[in-house]
């Protein structure tokens, strides 16, 4: 096997940022060199403490966890307990972390990380709004060429908005750092709602985490089965649909993702709008091709490979 990829997950936990976590944890084809947290889903306070939350479920309290950026560059902070609960990790009842939060800022870590390793050699994998990575670029330009590829959950096109109209929740939450993120001339590939959508927990597919007989796979049912009841309500969609584990299982199993290399900009002026990803899938423009938005998934190779690894956790 080549030498593990080297990654760093910038999260908002989030029952699916959990999941994604989990397998990423799970896959032996990746180093997960720390963990930063961004306030999105819920404040920060809360996504710093449940990501080592899912350290700890996850059997690696050894993981770097950092608290990044509590609020947006340019706006007041919009949250989701409605989709995510009041924790932002509601469904199973899991202990408080034991494990410590590292002093250091998640932006100082992204810069120091992406400085002290052979450059190209580390991956962003975002999962929530873009503040942290953003901050870093802004602060420390020099990281931008040493970024391997930012493989992003976020934004949406044909699947339009799920927090407003327009604009998917990660994108809108803080529109000016993903407009820095997606103009910063790094290698970006990026899961929209386009895709994500299509790989929803069924009844089945969530009792096969069930069947596991583990703890994480007791905790990945249970969050699931919390997280469906925004989107069946919103959507009438059969189960919840895994936005941030389709990053993880990029980075694992490419081929089973599709997408086009195309312009995507980023709506900050307009209150209508504000957010959406301007992507233009049919080259309509002669604005420059800046990330590869993917549009279509093997779902039932996604769920695969998802349970196959979760079951290697105890
Ligand atoms: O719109 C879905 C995204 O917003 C996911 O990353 C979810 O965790 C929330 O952060
Ligand atoms: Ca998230």
């Amino acid at each position: 096997m080549a030498a593990p990829r080297k990654i760093i997950i910038d999260t908002d936990p989030g029952q699916d940022d959990a999941v994604a976590i989990l397998l990423a944890l799970a896959s032996p084809e990746l180093t997960v060199l720390g963990i930063t947290a961004v306030a999105g889903n819920v404040p920060l306070h809360l996504t710093a403490r449940n990501a080592r939350i899912v350290c700890e479920l996850a059997g690696r309290p050894d993981i770097p966890v950092f608290a990044g950026c509590d609020r947006p560059l340019a706006r007041a902070l919009v949250t989701a307990e409605h989709v995510h609960g009041k924790t932002g990790l509601d469904g199973p009842t899991l202990p408080e972390p034991a494990m410590a939060l590292q002093d250091a800022h998640a932006v100082d870590f992204i810069i120091d990380t992406l400085r002290a390793e052979p450059a190209g050699s580390v991956t962003l994998c975002p999962l929530g709004p873009l503040t942290n990575i953003a901050t870093a670029l802004g602060r420390a330009p020099d990281i931008a060429p040493r970024i391997a590829e930012i493989v992003l959950m976020g934004g949406a096109y044909f699947e339009v908005g799920n927090i407003t109209p327009a604009a998917e929740f990660n994108i809108y939450v803080d529109p000016e750092a993903a407009r820095i993120v997606f103009g910063a001339g790094v290698k970006l590939t990026v899961m929209p709602l386009d895709v994500t959508h299509k790989v929803l927990v069924t009844a089945s597919r969530n009792a096969a985490f069930r069947a596991l007989g583990t703890p994480v796979g007791a905790a990945v049912a249970a969050f699931t089965d919390f997280f469906e009841r925004f989107d069946r309500a919103k959507y009438g969609t059969d189960g919840a649909p895994l936005h941030d584990p389709c990053v993880t299982a990029y980075l694992l199993r490419p081929e089973l993702f599709s997408g086009r290399h195309v312009n995507v900009e980023i709506e900050t002026l307009s209150d209508l709008t504000r957010g959406m990803t301007v992507a233009d899938w049919w080259r309509v423009t002669d604005r420059t091709a800046n990330a590869t938005f993917i549009g279509g998934v093997d779902a039932d190779g996604f769920f695969a490979l998802l349970t196959e690894r979760l079951g290697r956790l105890r």
